[in-house]
């Protein structure tokens, strides 16, 4: 309505020589269209310097570059209503624009592309051919390709492709971390080089193989941080993570698919989880107040959380100096090398098992070992659980799989126990059952 009422308001003011007046009027006519434009719910094609707004105005896409990296040019998603510029997504991060010629559209299958020159310098995938594919962001921050000859209301299931299919160093609420099970399609983070870079850095963070159930860092193909197994509540090894009033997460076994995701309780407040280029995972909550990015936590608390930091057998205690030292019944592997804080070889039985006649011992609240080698149930008890692992010579240890309800389910280890921390867990810590040989009982008097 203003829109096409304003050039009239225009000529009257122009017989009043109110010609300044006029200008700024055609001004702001034309910002409001240009506003309109990039508020439509979807495009076909962005130009650099074009942007589009998501539907709620939460986030935006368009064309930029990092702070410090000269003229390379991008194509992101960031937030549009802050005022401290946080880039949660990055198309072509691997392959940056030298001017700003760069196109993003999308083409006759359904296919984004983003081209310079007539150069494809990076493009999506689609999961069918469609006729009349269009883009859009939604307020999540997910880029979706949609057919818009579907008619159907977008859902999930009907995006031919979406970019919370493909995060770089940020999950955003909704986005999964970790598999397809059938297909073996990853959804993983992986850093950035550096905050001017956003090219694929050192570190991915990701669900760790196949019946693990836990979220583990890594440093190219080597293990540096792992979470402990999902309890049901948390990760064992992340007394931190732990419920509270601005998200709910969770670790899902759907269908086919197994991830950990979080939704936000009240969608005004913004959160996200980041991989750091130095391989740390932060938590980001905006304060208004302040303007600025919260630390809320970091996954890793201390060095007891690099990975297998006390090797086999060791337990490792940040309030011990040193830090490491070896579970009831183990004495260092190599002495030597413990004087001297080495102590990546970890411990040995002071007393061989026997298998027939061993006995467990009892740790409470410890982040469980590594379940690269262990095996899980979910409706034996923790007496059946018992019962199997002693039964096997190679079960080493076992547990409870959740600790809700006193305690479901089952896991056994096999093989070595790699990667055990003793923190205060003050709550929700879970019983860990360790194989020992029966002469290692402590002698009651
Ligand atoms: C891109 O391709 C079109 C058609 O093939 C051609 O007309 C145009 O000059 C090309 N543009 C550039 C920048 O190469
Ligand atoms: C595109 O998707 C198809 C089927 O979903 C898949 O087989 C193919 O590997 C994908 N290509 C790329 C480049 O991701
Ligand atoms: C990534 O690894 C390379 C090679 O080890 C190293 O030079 C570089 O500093 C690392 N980058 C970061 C951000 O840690
Ligand atoms: C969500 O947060 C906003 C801003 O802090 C607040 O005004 C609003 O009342 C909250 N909504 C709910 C349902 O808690
Ligand atoms: C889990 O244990 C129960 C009870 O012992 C058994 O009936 C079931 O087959 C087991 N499931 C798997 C997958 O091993
Ligand atoms: C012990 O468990 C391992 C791993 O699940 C299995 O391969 C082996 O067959 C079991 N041994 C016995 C005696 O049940
Ligand atoms: C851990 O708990 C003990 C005993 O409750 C307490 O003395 C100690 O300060 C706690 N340490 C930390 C880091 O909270």
């Amino acid at each position: 309505m203003d829109v096409t009422i304003t050039p009239l308001k225009c000529l009257v003011r122009i017989m009043f020589l109110h010609l300044f007046s006029c200008f700024v009027l055609l001004m702001i006519t034309a910002m409001v269209s240009i506003a309109d434009d990039t508020y439509t719910s979807t495009f076909q094609s962005l130009r650099d310097g074009q942007t589009h707004v998501s539907t709620g105005g939460t986030f935006e896409l368009g064309f930029f570059t990092p702070e410090g990296a000269s003229n390379k040019r991008y194509v992101g998603i960031w937030y549009k209503n802050i005022p401290v510029n946080t880039v949660v997504w990055v198309a072509n991060r691997d392959t940056p624009l030298t001017d700003s010629s760069g196109v993003l559209k999308i083409t006759s299958p359904g296919i984004l592309v983003l081209v310079d020159h007539n150069k494809t310098v990076w493009s999506s995938n689609t999961s069918s051919p469609a006729q009349n594919p269009v883009a859009q962001l939604l307020d999540s921050g997910n880029l979706v390709v949609i057919d818009k000859s579907d008619n159907v209301d977008p859902s999930a299931e009907s995006f031919l492709w979406q970019s919370f299919d493909y995060p770089g160093n940020t999950l955003l609420p909704g986005m999964k971390l970790g598999r397809n099970t059938i297909t073996g399609f990853k959804w993983f983070m992986s850093s950035w080089k550096s905050p001017q870079d956003p090219s694929q850095g050192n570190y991915t963070f990701q669900n760790g193989p196949k019946g693990y159930a836990e979220q583990i860092m890594m440093e190219g193909s080597v293990m540096k941080f792992r979470t402990g197994p999902w309890n049901g509540i948390r990760f064992s090894g992340a007394p931190h993570l732990s419920p509270n009033p601005i998200y709910t997460y969770n670790l899902l076994f759907d269908h086919d698919e197994e991830y950990y995701s979080y939704k936000l309780l009240n969608r005004s407040i913004l959160s996200r989880l980041v991989l750091a280029q130095d391989g740390l995972v932060h938590r980001y909550t905006w304060i208004d107040r302040t303007q600025e990015w919260f630390l809320h936590l970091t996954a890793q608390l201390d060095s007891c959380d690099t990975y297998a930091l006390c090797g086999a057998y060791g337990v490792c205690n940040i309030e011990n100096s040193p830090a490491c030292g070896c579970l009831k019944g183990f004495s260092p592997k190599y002495p030597k090398d413990w004087e001297v804080m080495d102590w990546s070889n970890g411990c040995v039985r002071k007393t061989p098992l026997s298998c027939n006649g061993d006995i467990f011992q009892k740790y409470y609240g410890v982040k469980l070992p590594s379940t690269e080698q262990s095996w899980f149930n979910t409706s034996m008890n923790i007496k059946e659980c018992e019962m199997k692992c002693t039964k096997n010579c190679s079960c080493t240890a076992y547990s409870n799989l959740y600790i809700s309800q006193g305690g479901t389910g089952c896991r056994m280890w096999f093989g070595d126990l790699i990667d055990i921390t003793i923190r205060n867990f003050t709550k929700n810590g879970e019983d860990l059952y360790i194989r020992m040989a029966a002469s290692e009982l402590p002698t009651a008097c």
